[in-house]
């Protein structure tokens, strides 16, 4: 054989080789797994001392030999274990000073954990590793899940009483994140408060700790459990090296961004520690949420493709087979409470006109809700609004073609309920203590037993009596006086674990027992976006804000961490929110960038409006696909500039959509050109313009063009819009 042909057999052996490596192995010579995605691995090991240490996380190393090994170091008496070792799941206990992952208290006192390794399974893409205390049997159960194609890896851990006495847990986290060792990282994370949520935010990382967290009972519009931190702070849209994580778990959640005085970046996530204590009995276990990260070098814009892609392909009920958001009409700006038969009727009339698939009635069917001062937890429907109960409306909604949904708020009671009259005491509360009330209502204490099962059946029922295909599940307040008196008081706070776990169990329930419900969570707008969630909801509502000019940040910040086909952004309006008034395109070119839904009361939009509005439905069913399931390119940043401009790419390449809005012009200056992204530099691209707004006309461009010459449009004014189609000619 020459040897060309004989070097060529070789290469290819070791390339199908590499390609057919498991993603999770173990070298048992070096005791070290290594956990790989496409590009990216995760290494840990098992020192001299038995402790399960981190030793890699970034890009995929080529050679199994290029990952460290475990080893302590040995330190100087006022070095702590954490600047020595950076350990996988530390105990508090021993000379560890850094946020640990676990806290315990045990009957005899004894507060201090030591975990060593005991044993391990691979199983496919996922490692499990136990570790147990030096003297108790007290043991935790780690679990790594990997998801090559995404480049995200999950932790997850598991408490085990198995010693003869009850023990408090005073901190179970999910897990830490460590990044090389180092200083000058950036962190980036979203905050915000209701009607302004998911801002960006953006700040260096120093020695000590920056706490993200709820506190609140549920995600909360505050802080967001995602981070994103780059090295040096300088990663772009498209470059530098980006670590990202993100928690799921819909309740008081904690993020720990800490650099020890050894340069260690490390984040801990995981259950919030504040007001945390839960009780385990011999026997008895706690799972904590699943803690997500992943890593590229091609920077923030490929961190949130990647994360959309991980949330398509492995969160979303709809993983296994996607589908794609119908188009969908919201009562609620219209009517807000003043709900009835005949003018729902006369909105989805409306609604069908314009090309609306799924007519969602909102707040005000139910009960005596006739305001928000009355009937939350009493899930009739109202007989002087509705005599004839839901279905002829249903009927209605149907035969012009729609599909009908219905807005709910299980979790929540008014005082002046039939459901308060009857149980006044499944409301969360300490007994003989003020009660506050937020919107004129209380939260009902879900982590009960009979509380769940009562809210269950009411829902199974409606949904079973009705022809409902889609609720928007809503929890329009906070926890406070978070006490439940029918437990014993080392039991109550257990509320924070059990509510949201109940909740969701509701919600999994339901769709076993409705398996075409489909649902979207709303607190209060986005008080509830989070990867827990998002594995039981097709879609969430962004916020309550719906003012167009506002939604740039907002939906900026959001895409971030959550993909734009989850991203609910309706049409409504003007003015609204600040008083602005922006012109009808472009509210409808920024609700386009995410699940279109319109809101406004139609019956009062003109001709003209219906019209516009029944084109831009249109065109938006034909760019949908690439929108909700493409990748997304954020071209020109609403925190920078006076041009928001977004990309949208399909899954295959041979759509793209740009969207441009120009906030404010000043000084006569033309908006920048836009530099497409993603494209194939010698594919030729048909240019579909939505109005004439193009500088240089110009039917096809090369992508080499379109991506390095770029496109200028004559923006002008205030809040100007465009978008284009692109269509690849193969
Ligand atoms: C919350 C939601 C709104 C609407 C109202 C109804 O504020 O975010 O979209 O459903 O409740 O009361």
């Amino acid at each position: 054989m020459p040897m060309r042909t004989c070097c060529l057999i070789l290469a290819c052996a070791i390339a199908v080789t590499a390609a057919a490596q498991p993603a999770v192995r173990y070298q048992p010579k070096t005791k070290v797994w290594v956990l790989e995605t496409e590009h990216t691995s995760y290494a840990l090991g098992v020192n001299e001392r038995n402790e399960l240490q981190h030793l890699y996380w970034g890009k995929k190393l080529a050679r199994d030999e290029d990952y460290p090994q475990a080893r302590s170091a040995a330190g100087f008496a006022f070095e702590a274990r954490e600047g020595l070792t950076s350990e996988e799941y530390p105990g508090w206990g021993g000379m560890r000073y850094a946020e640990p992952c676990l806290k315990v208290t045990l009957e005899d006192g004894v507060r201090d954990v030591v975990l060593k390794y005991v044993s391990h399974q691979v199983r496919g893409d996922g490692l499990e590793i136990r570790l147990k205390d030096v003297n108790y049997d007290l043991f935790v159960e780690l679990a790594w899940r990997v998801y090559p194609r995404s480049d995200v890896i999950s932790k997850r851990a598991t408490i085990r009483n198995q010693t003869k006495s009850p023990l408090a847990l005073e901190s179970a986290q999910s897990g830490v994140w460590y990044l090389p060792a180092g200083e000058g990282y950036r962190l980036s994370y979203l905050s915000g408060r209701w009607a302004g949520e998911t801002q960006l935010v953006r700040e260096p990382i120093h020695p000590g700790i920056k706490v993200l967290e709820s506190r609140r009972g549920n995600t909360s519009h505050q802080l967001n459990p995602w981070f994103a931190i780059d090295a040096e702070g300088s990663a772009g849209e498209e470059h530098g090296r980006v670590w990202f994580g993100a928690l799921g778990w819909s309740g008081n959640w904690r993020l720990s961004i800490e650099q020890t005085s050894h340069q260690q970046v490390r984040v801990t996530g995981g259950f919030n520690t504040f007001d945390f204590a839960y009780p385990l009995k011999p026997g008895e276990s706690l799972e904590t949420p699943p803690f997500y990260g992943g890593f590229t070098d091609l920077g923030f814009g490929e961190a949130s493709r990647l994360l959309h892609r991980f949330e398509r392909a492995e969160i979303l009920p709809d993983r296994a087979a996607p589908r794609l958001r119908p188009v969908l009409y919201n009562s609620w700006e219209a009517t807000e409470f003043h709900v009835n038969e005949e003018g729902q009727r006369q909105l989805a009339g409306r609604a069908a006109k314009l090309g609306v698939e799924l007519f969602v009635m909102d707040d005000g069917w139910f009960g005596q809700r006739n305001d928000d001062k009355a009937g939350l937890g009493d899930w009739f429907v109202n007989p002087q609004k509705f005599p004839s109960g839901l279905k002829p409306l249903i009927a209605h909604v149907n035969s012009l073609g729609m599909k009908f949904g219905l807005w709910v708020e299980p979790e929540m009671i008014n005082r002046n309920s039939d459901l308060f009259r009857a149980h006044p005491d499944w409301v969360i509360h300490f007994s003989g203590r003020p009660q506050t009330e937020g919107r004129n209502q209380m939260v009902l204490n879900m982590a009960r037993a009979d509380v769940k099962e009562h809210i269950f059946g009411v829902l199974d029922r409606l949904l079973a009596e009705n022809d409902i295909k889609f609720i928007k599940w809503d929890m329009n307040r906070y926890f406070s006086e978070p006490g439940w008196p029918a437990v014993p008081a080392a039991e109550q706070r257990k509320i924070w674990v059990a509510y949201v776990r109940n909740v969701y169990e509701i919600i999994d329930r339901l769709r076993a027992r409705h398996p075409s419900l489909e649902i979207e969570s709303c607190s209060g707008g986005g008080g509830r976006v989070d990867l827990g969630i998002l594995q039981r909801v097709e879609q969430v509502w962004t916020s309550d804000n719906t003012e167009a000019f506002d939604r740039m940040r907002i939906q900026d910040g959001f895409s971030f961490a959550y993909a734009p086909k989850v991203m609910m952004d309706w049409i409504t309006d003007v003015p609204n929110m600040n008083g602005r008034t922006t012109p009808l395109k472009f509210r409808f070119l920024a609700a386009m960038m995410g699940s279109v839904g319109i809101g406004g009361n139609l019956n009062k939009w003109p001709d003209a409006d219906m019209d516009l509005a029944k084109k831009m439905v249109a065109l938006y069913k034909e760019i949908r696909a690439t929108v909700q399931q493409g990748s997304l390119y954020r071209l020109c940043s609403p925190r920078e500039g006076s041009l928001t401009a977004n990309q949208y790419l399909s899954e295959d390449g041979k759509q793209a959509v740009l969207f441009a809005f120009l906030h404010s012009q000043q000084f006569r200056r033309p908006p920048p050109a836009i530099y497409l992204r993603g494209l194939d530099e010698r594919k030729l691209y048909r240019i579909r313009t939505i109005d004439d707004k193009m500088t240089e006309k110009r039917e096809t461009a090369s992508g080499a063009f379109l991506m390095h010459r770029g496109l200028s449009f004559r923006l002008g004014g205030d809040f100007d819009s465009t978008a284009i189609v692109l269509e690849r000619l193969d």
